[in-house]
């Protein structure tokens, strides 16, 4: 099968900046991914390319098997996309902003107005009909951003950070949205900082690091690829004891915002935990399962050893 969106070997500096540095990625048709990274790793970079906003200084940027640089109107027609950074139009009412793109698409003057009618009603932009666009707030740009993105019915969708400024209501009817268009079978690469978003939502993550892949799979591979299924969480005053301890027993050791986990074999329960490190004092100590952040920060920070 064509792969819907396709990234060879991609690099891209910005003056003397590399910001993606041998990036591919192979995206099959109707399958919903997560590109997550830390802030600056390339998310972004990679979704202005596929939009062909910038173009690669070497490797193959393909949409439906072909360059993007090559692609027909026809093919464009068929693609979303929702930016990081607001491109509608302040002075603009929310419908007009609809308006403008859905002519810009080439829908007639009717198919637009029905469009934008159906779009105002399903993003509950109804109650800003009157307020210029500079004038909603942040979250509601954004699901105006995204009401845009999909007013050509597109099948590919490319969506940056598409809940990063939203209210837990508002994040949840975005969810149930672009669920909708998964289960229709759209395909989806969208930018986020929530693995649980992307566990909701995606059949597949990417993670980058550094402007390059550093690995794939379902949210449950990445959780499996943790170096233990189970971590303690533990307070002491004497991190370089602890430490000792738990190189001693084969414990991967991390520190991450001042607090200190063990990664510890799961079928241990705290007690034996505690006799384990006995001789370390311990102020508290909590016991639980291996998380999607444990795992996220694991691949990113590159602490996991294959
Ligand atoms: N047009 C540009 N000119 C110069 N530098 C740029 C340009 N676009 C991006 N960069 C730089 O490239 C790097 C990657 O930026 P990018 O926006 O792709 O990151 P990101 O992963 O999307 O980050 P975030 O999570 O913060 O959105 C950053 O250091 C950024 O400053
Ligand atoms: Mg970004």
């Amino acid at each position: 099968m064509t792969a819907a969106i396709e990234l060879i070997d991609v690099h891209k500096s910005f003056g003397h900046h590399q910001v993606l540095d041998g990036f591919s990625l192979r995206i099959d048709q109707g399958q919903t991914w997560g590109l997550l990274g830390p802030n600056g790793c390339g998310k972004s970079t990679v979704l202005n390319m596929l939009c062909h906003l910038i173009s690669c200084d070497k490797g193959q940027v393909n949409l439906l098997g072909m360059p993007v640089h090559r692609l027909g109107l026809d093919v464009r027609a068929q693609i979303g996309f929702c930016p990081q950074r607001s491109a509608l139009y302040p002075d603009l009412l929310p419908a007009e902003n609809l308006l403008f793109f859905a002519r810009l698409f080439g829908l007639t003057e009717k198919q637009s107005h029905q469009r934008v009618t159906e779009l105002m009603h399903d993003f509950s932009l109804v109650d800003f009909s009157s307020t210029p666009v500079k004038h909603l707030s942040g979250g509601w740009q954004q699901r105006l951003h995204l009401a845009v993105a999909l007013i050509n019915r597109p099948t590919l969708l490319l969506l940056d950070e598409p809940t990063s400024a939203v209210d837990t209501e508002a994040r949840l009817a975005i969810w149930n949205l672009i669920e909708k268009l998964r289960d229709e079978g759209t395909t989806i690469l969208m930018t986020s900082h929530h693995l649980a978003e992307a566990e909701r939502l995606c059949h597949q993550v990417a993670l980058m690091r550094n402007g390059k892949l550093v690995a794939q799979g379902s949210v449950a591979d990445l959780l499996a690829r943790a170096p233990g299924q189970a971590v303690a969480k533990v307070q002491t005053e004497d991190v370089s004891t602890l430490t000792q301890c738990a190189t001693m027993l084969g414990w991967p050791i991390r520190h991450h915002g001042g607090a200190t986990k063990l990664f510890v074999p799961s079928h241990l329960n705290l007690r034996e935990i505690l006799d384990a490190l006995d001789g370390v004092k311990i102020t508290s100590i909590s016991l639980h399962p291996v998380t999607l952040d444990d795992a996220y920060l694991e691949l990113v920070n590159g602490e996991y050893v294959p």
